[in-house]
């Protein structure tokens, strides 16, 4: 007979209530996770399912009765006897200012249309801060064949920094730099991405909802004029096969210029 194995602890479930409606979930649930049960809407911006929450953008807030702040729904785990508000005039007041704050300094028009649609369901008007407010506007940075930064579309996420970190790559070729409203995405001492740990795996690119981070094939089609956003996703293939082959020869070179290196040398940095 084969040997028994452990699986694990049995979990119990946990009652909470949300906008009126009772509901269990399994213990160690986020407050997000309820909520999608109950398909309610939730808008996320740093949140990705095979991300560790960083709990940044504050998009997805409710209202826990009892607590003083509101709190982010994507990282807080359910406790029995929980009252969730999710459709308040608090809640919806600063999911709205929220993405306003955030559309008013960053180009924000590459972003998903989910993400447009909560920009109209809660009333966003970035531009009531008027043509003077400060933005991160600044030129795309293309330092290579095969990815481009355009940072004056990023939200600071850090979905990116994680996928190149400990959640997915490891390589911490990218991380934050900078604080308050200087904060932005850089690679160690702002070296060129060729210069960088970048090992181009292309995580990051893959989780950008923003369009910060693209191919470069795909950047080159956007100027000329031939991307097709109703393909998106052939068309998306096809782009990132043309940026494959460049792929592997700059991975070849930048094996070549790590080889023998101590492991991420010169890529520690705050
Ligand atoms: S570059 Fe993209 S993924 Fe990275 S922090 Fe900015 S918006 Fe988020
Ligand atoms: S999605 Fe919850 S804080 Fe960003």
């Amino acid at each position: 007979m084969a040997d028994a194995v452990f699986v694990g602890m049995p979990k119990r479930l946990v009652g909470v209530n949300i906008d009126g409606r009772e509901i269990e979930v399994v213990e160690g649930s986020t407050i997000l996770d309820a909520c999608r049960r109950l398909t309610i809407d939730t808008p996320t911006l740093c949140q990705l399912d095979n991300l560790t929450p960083v709990n940044v953008c504050r998009v997805c807030v409710v209202e826990v009765e009892g607590s003083r702040v509101l709190v982010p729904a994507c990282s807080r785990k359910v406790e029995a006897g929980m009252k969730i508000r999710t459709d308040s005039e608090r809640v919806r007041h600063s999911r709205r200012l929220v993405l306003e704050l955030l559309a008013s300094s960053v180009d924000m028009s590459l972003c998903s249309a989910q993400v447009q649609g909560w920009m109209s369901q809660y009333g966003a008007q970035p531009e009531r801060f008027g043509a003077e407010a400060a933005t991160v506007a600044q030129p795309v940075k293309v330092d290579n064949d095969l990815y481009v930064r355009d940072y004056s579309r990023c939200i600071l996420c850090y979905k990116c920094v994680e996928a190149c970190g400990v959640d997915a790559q490891n390589t911490f070729a990218i991380g934050v730099a900078g604080r308050g409203f200087d904060a932005h995405i850089s690679t160690e001492f702002d070296t060129p991405l060729p210069d960088s740990a970048c090992v181009y795996c292309g995580n990051c690119i893959g989780v950008c909802p923003t369009g910060a981070l693209m191919f470069k094939s795909e950047h080159d089609m956007r100027a000329e004029g031939t991307w097709d956003e109703g393909l998106r996703g052939g068309v998306h293939a096809r782009a990132a096969r043309a940026g494959q082959h460049d792929r592997e020869s700059h991975l070849a070179a930048g094996q070549q210029r790590h080889r023998g290196a101590p492991l991420r040398e010169g890529a520690v940095w705050v």
